[in-house]
């Protein structure tokens, strides 16, 4: 998509099934390069950084197909260990393919990874931590070569980095000895990565807690179904709280997506759940009290952006801090020329509610970012027109046809 047009003032009403997690696919899709087998991935999300993901694996010699969100890969034959840097400039999360392919082959090379940019994005963790295993690492004009095969050993995270976190775990896989990752990310997509490792022979303990133990084990393919999108399932959620809408969601599940549902809740949207379903009914909207992002179970950077929208017309302030990415407000310019009332001073946002927006040519920043401009623009009087839309068909599959399902008026070109 290069443009999305939308008429905003009507409610988003109806049912609506999540689709598969795209934080949880990408670092399994990695996983398959680090094991000889055939896999089989149900639920997968059709969106953009699966495909380029695919045509990595493919670059790299794995054969894959994927078909009405079901994709296989064969990983049997030899692979290459350098992977395309057209391709990989694109994705942030190719560089899970280091961890991937020292534990395959002892050695990798990926250009420095690129995906959306939301401040400095640097990869010390990961490389630090690939150093303690024994792992050399050499960057050299623009491309990250590491050779050796990891070693056993016990690595301490300063931060938990989800990428970092899945990084090493995939470098485990192919360790001389037992693993320990300290301080690792807790994220629901670590443990779905961990759940579908296991499924596939490896001896992963800790997994959703800040200490994970691998141990070598031998290794084989599996089939595996994708976690629901809690990030994709936020985004409708706050699309369905900004326009006063009536909301049903289907296979997610509720309690990874707590403090968001708290937020919304807190701000008057009434709110019922089941284990795997969720109903919001949007009421008129209040200041929830302050929202801070952080690392699992904390509430969620991804779902800043969005919830920040539908809280445009909350009456009172609401006070956002972002304290895991340091460029995490680029889509607050765009909310403004909508009529949103946001000040900012460093990581702190100040949102003050407003009666009305209104339509608004803007331009999406990043993934989440173009999300919010969407909801902001759903919720506005008039027609907004968002350029550069293919930021989100990165993350949110089927997009229109979804948004116009729940009554949205909208276009793409
Ligand atoms: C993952 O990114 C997600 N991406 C992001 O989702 C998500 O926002 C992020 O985790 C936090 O939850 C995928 O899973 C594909 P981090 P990742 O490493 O792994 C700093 C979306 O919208 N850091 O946990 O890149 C880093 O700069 C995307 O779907 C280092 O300093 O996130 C950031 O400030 C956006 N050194 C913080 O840690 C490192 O080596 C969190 O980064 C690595 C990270």
């Amino acid at each position: 998509m290069e443009t999305i047009r939308i008429t905003g003032g009507r409610p988003l009403r109806g049912t609506l099934a999540v689709q598969g997690s795209k934080n949880a696919v990408l670092p399994i899709l990695a996983a398959t390069a680090a094991i000889p087998g055939r896999f089989l991935l149900r639920n997968c999300p059709a969106i953009r950084d699966v495909t380029v993901t695919l045509a990595l694996l493919a670059g790299l010699g794995l054969r894959t197909t994927m078909e009405h969100g079901l994709v296989t890969v064969d990983s049997r034959g030899p692979l290459g260990s350098a992977s395309d840097p057209a391709l990989a400039g694109k994705l942030r999360s190719s560089v899970l393919l280091l961890g991937a392919l020292l534990a395959r082959l002892g050695e990798a090379e990926i250009p420095l990874p690129g995906g959306c940019v939301l401040g400095k994005r640097p990869l010390d963790l990961h490389l630090r931590g690939l150093e303690t295993l024994g792992v050399r690492v050499c960057p050299e004009n623009g491309r990250l070569l590491c050779r050796g095969r990891p070693e056993g050993g016990t690595v301490i995270l300063p931060y938990p980095s989800v990428g970092a976190t899945e990084n090493l775990m995939l470098a485990a896989l192919g360790a001389t000895g037992p693993v320990c990752l300290i301080g690792a990310a807790q994220e629901p997509e670590i443990r779905d990565l961990a759940a579908f490792l296991t499924d596939c022979g490896a001896d992963i303990t800790g997994a959703g807690t800040p200490c994970i133990r691998i141990r070598p084990a031998p290794l084989h393919g599996a089939v595996h179904r994708i976690l629901p999108d809690r990030m994709e399932a936020a985004t409708w959620l706050c699309a369905a709280a900004a326009t006063g809408g009536d909301l049903t969601l289907t296979n997610l599940l509720p309690d990874q997506l707590r403090p968001v549902i708290d937020v919304l809740r807190r701000a008057g949207c009434e709110i019922t759940e089941s284990q795997t379903s969720l109903s919001l009914r949007a009421g008129s909207l209040q200041a929830p009290g302050a929202v801070v992002t952080g690392p699992y179970p904390a509430f969620p950077t991804d779902a800043q952006a969005t919830v920040m929208a539908a809280l445009l017309r909350a009456s009172g302030v609401t006070l956002f801090q972002e304290t895991v990415f340091s460029n995490r407000f680029r889509h607050i310019p765009a909310l403004r020329a909508m009529g949103a009332r946001i000040e900012t001073t460093g990581d702190l946002a100040r949102v003050r509610g407003v009666s009305a927006l209104h339509g608004a040519v803007v331009t999406a920043t990043d993934l989440r970012g173009g999300a919010a401009m969407v909801i902001a623009a759903l919720a506005a009087q008039g027609e907004s027109q968002i350029h550069d839309a293919w930021h989100l068909d990165r993350g949110y599959g089927d997009f229109i046809l979804r948004l116009r399902a729940l009554g949205a008026e909208a276009h793409s070109t």
